[in-house]
């Protein structure tokens, strides 16, 4: 054990932290010691690690959430200022260039708020989606162009392969597009410039299989396991892009709402490829028929 370091003493009580080696980071012991009637002192010894930890990931989401609020907002802010100076008079190419930054500066923020609201529903046990026989080409069409612009910001190509049999999918299309398009973000955010991102579909018993595979830089075996929890990152992804570590949990709450499973094969070296699995619906003959 490391010595103790922080001593509070309130009426009776003597709190001590004392620190130790715990996996990567260090543990945290509590221990109380209270005095009883001069005869002496009952010492209380509890593990606080946990608690230290939460702390910790609240303590970083907090300060990842400004920092990802504060380049949008710089962006329409400085936007706005050049408008309101120079609107009447600018070419009309720069005030397009201008609007376009605007509009996605704009959708950053919904969808930093966006991501904050499904978290929330999901801790709380209300998040649902709504399942109707749809489109998986459909979706994935609405996801690429979302992804769009991080994709040519970074020269990447977005290669998409849907098998025959695999687009008739018994899915929530907003919910499933959401799935692709938070995947594809992390695999473009994740990669280096000018490699390719790759979607491919295949048939699994009564089940779709969707995997998105990039050429990154992958994700050590320790850290895998924690990804998908509420505002876990890597320690390598948080150098190299921005993010608040919500969109892997948000994808696994909508994949199994949906019936589906979610897991991520990976290496360092060998890039990543996140599955995912979507119950397959009735061919669209069936369904006409009520089969
Ligand atoms: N394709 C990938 N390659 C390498 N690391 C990845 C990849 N996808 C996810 N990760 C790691 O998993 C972590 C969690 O991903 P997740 O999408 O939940 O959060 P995020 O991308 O950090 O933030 P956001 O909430 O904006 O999505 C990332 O921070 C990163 O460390
Ligand atoms: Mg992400």
């Amino acid at each position: 054990m490391s010595g103790a370091t922080t001593v509070q003493r309130t009426d009776g009580h003597a709190v001590r932290r004392a620190w130790f080696p715990h996996e990567e980071r260090m543990g945290v012991l509590e221990i109380v010691s209270t005095e009883i009637l001069e005869r002496g002192w009952i010492h209380t010894i509890r593990d606080v690690t946990a608690q230290a930890e939460l702390l910790r990931l609240k303590e970083d989401f907090l300060l990842q959430v400004a920092h990802e609020l504060r380049s949008p907002v710089a962006a329409l802010s400085a936007s706005l200022d050049l408008l309101h100076q120079d609107a009447l008079e600018m070419p009309r190419e720069d005030l397009q260039k201008m609007l376009a930054t605007l509009m996605r500066s704009a959708r950053r923020l919904e969808h930093l708020i966006e991501n904050m609201l499904d978290a929330g529903s999901i801790e709380a046990g209300t998040f649902q989606v709504r399942a109707t026989p749809t489109s998986l080409r459909g979706a994935l069409r609405e996801a690429a162009e979302v992804v769009q612009h991080a994709l040519d910001a970074k020269a990447q190509r977005l290669v998409t392969e849907v098998s025959s049999g695999t687009d008739r999918i018994l899915a929530d299309p907003r919910r499933t597009s959401q799935v692709l398009a938070n995947l594809i973000t992390n695999a473009s955010k994740y990669s280096p410039e000018s490699t390719a991102i790759t979607v491919r579909t295949a048939r699994i018993d009564g089940s779709i299989e969707v995997v998105v595979s990039d050429e990154g830089p992958g994700i050590p075996e320790d850290e895998r396991p924690k990804l998908f929890q509420p505002f876990y990152r890597a320690r390598t992804a948080r150098e190299a892009a921005g993010g608040v570590g919500l969109g892997l949990t948000i994808c696994r709450a909508i994949v199994q709402a949906q019936g589906g499973d979610i897991r991520i094969e990976s290496g360092p070296g060998r890039g990543t490829s996140v599955h995912f699995t979507i119950p397959k619906a009735r061919e669209l003959a069936e369904e006409a028929s009520g089969a």
